[in-house]
């Protein structure tokens, strides 16, 4: 049904404006905070080289794709780069563990998840009281070209990042950003940012960069990869930049209040939860749970997380790996918060409330 467009007055814009604006200063990593994590970066490749020499360190995730936050973790993957004269790969994960451990890191071995997860922690010093997270994987050649892509959508309009920014600290303290307990990563998050953005707000904000036409000369192996999936994208950024200068890249003028408020009222009240996947790559953004056979097989809650593995009571279809559904880590209850929260904020948002109270009640801790 159509739905009358929500037309909030000029002092209404400017609270969530000033809102919008200290939200997402707090939610902005400091230069200090970067320069720590450069120095882990560091620290852990060369303590990744003491067992396998061959092996690079690379990095991925928000650090890389520009959409960090405040407290972020670091994500790498090592990658096999040689060889032979190697120890076996698959001892790695283990042996990595332990060198970590005896050079001062917390380091713990996830083996439950789809792939072999290090999870390491640098405690605070006095000189620097946060701790310091990082991820280490160990196959997973796809996570760094979707950052590059998601890096290349932040390069296409300035408003990205911060709508991403400001939707990361929210679900953080609303308790709906953890995928090891039942609700959505980061990255689900940055991929619903994405789609409303490309498909659902009008005019779009940005261009879908997977449909635009793959120039002549371009190498195989930028088109698909060796196991079948499709990684082209636009990825021209001198011409991104170029068209982001000149303005002629979208004309959508709204502000960040504006475009937040159309996106808690879409997941709110417009996306179809229950029979839709969200598809950035497709044109339209949306695909049927039908169609593609992503129907829920089995709604059992309750002891063992690991029986249900391929749950699609949530779905959003990863870019490149379109057999994966990055919001699989949702059980039941973690969509019905996701989706309560959504209706949450939407209202809060709606309630002509002052600076303060909008504040505190969006952002209040759950
Ligand atoms: N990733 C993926 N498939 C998933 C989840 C994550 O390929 N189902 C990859 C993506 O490349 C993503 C990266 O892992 O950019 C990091 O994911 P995540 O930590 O969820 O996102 P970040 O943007 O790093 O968020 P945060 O700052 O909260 O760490
Ligand atoms: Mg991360």
């Amino acid at each position: 049904q159509q739905q009358q467009p929500y037309q909030p007055s000029p002092q209404e814009l400017a609270v969530l404006a000033e809102v919008v604006i200290e939200q997402i200063a707090l939610a902005t990593p400091s230069a200090e905070e970067l320069e720590r994590k450069t120095k882990l970066r560091e620290r852990l490749r060369k303590l990744c080289t003491n067992v396998s020499p061959t092996a690079e360190l690379e990095a991925f995730g928000s650090l890389v794709s520009g959409f960090a936050t405040v407290g972020s973790d670091l994500d790498l993957v090592l990658v096999d780069k040689g060889g032979s004269t190697n120890r076996p790969f698959f001892e790695v994960p283990l042996l990595l563990e332990q060198e970590l451990k005896d050079n001062g890191l917390e380091a713990q071995l996830l083996a439950k998840t789809r792939v072999p997860i290090l999870k390491i922690k640098q405690p605070a010093t006095e000189e620097y009281p946060k701790e310091v997270a990082a991820d280490i994987g160990f196959a997973n050649p796809l996570a760094i070209r979707n950052t590059d892509m998601l890096s290349m959508y932040s390069k296409c309009d300035p408003r990205v990042i911060d709508m991403v920014r400001f939707i990361k600290r929210w679900a953080k303290r609303r308790k709906i950003n953890n995928p090891y307990k039942g609700t959505l990563s980061s990255y689900g998050y940055v991929l619903m940012v994405l789609h409303y953005l490309i498909n659902i707000v009008e005019p779009p904000v940005l261009p879908n960069l997977q449909l635009y036409p793959i120039p002549a000369e371009t190498p195989k192996d930028e088109i698909t990869t060796e196991e079948g999936h499709n990684v082209w994208y636009y990825k021209d950024v001198a011409e991104i930049q170029r068209r982001v200068a000149e303005g002629t890249m979208t004309t959508n003028t709204m502000d960040l209040p504006l475009l937040l408020l159309g996106f808690f009222e879409f997941y709110a009240y417009r996306f179809g939860w229950v029979k839709d996947i969200i598809s950035i790559r497709t044109k339209g953004g949306l695909i049927s749970k039908v169609d593609k056979g992503w129907t829920v097989v089995a709604v059992r809650v309750g002891k063992c997380e690991a029986e249900y593995k391929d749950r699609y009571l949530f779905a959003i279809e990863d870019p490149f790996e379109t057999n994966h559904n990055v919001s699989r880590t949702c059980n039941i209850y973690g969509v019905r918060k996701i989706r309560d929260e959504f209706k949450r904020a939407n209202r809060i948002m709606r309630m002509r409330e002052g600076v303060g109270a909008l504040r505190y009640k969006l952002f209040e801790e759950a």
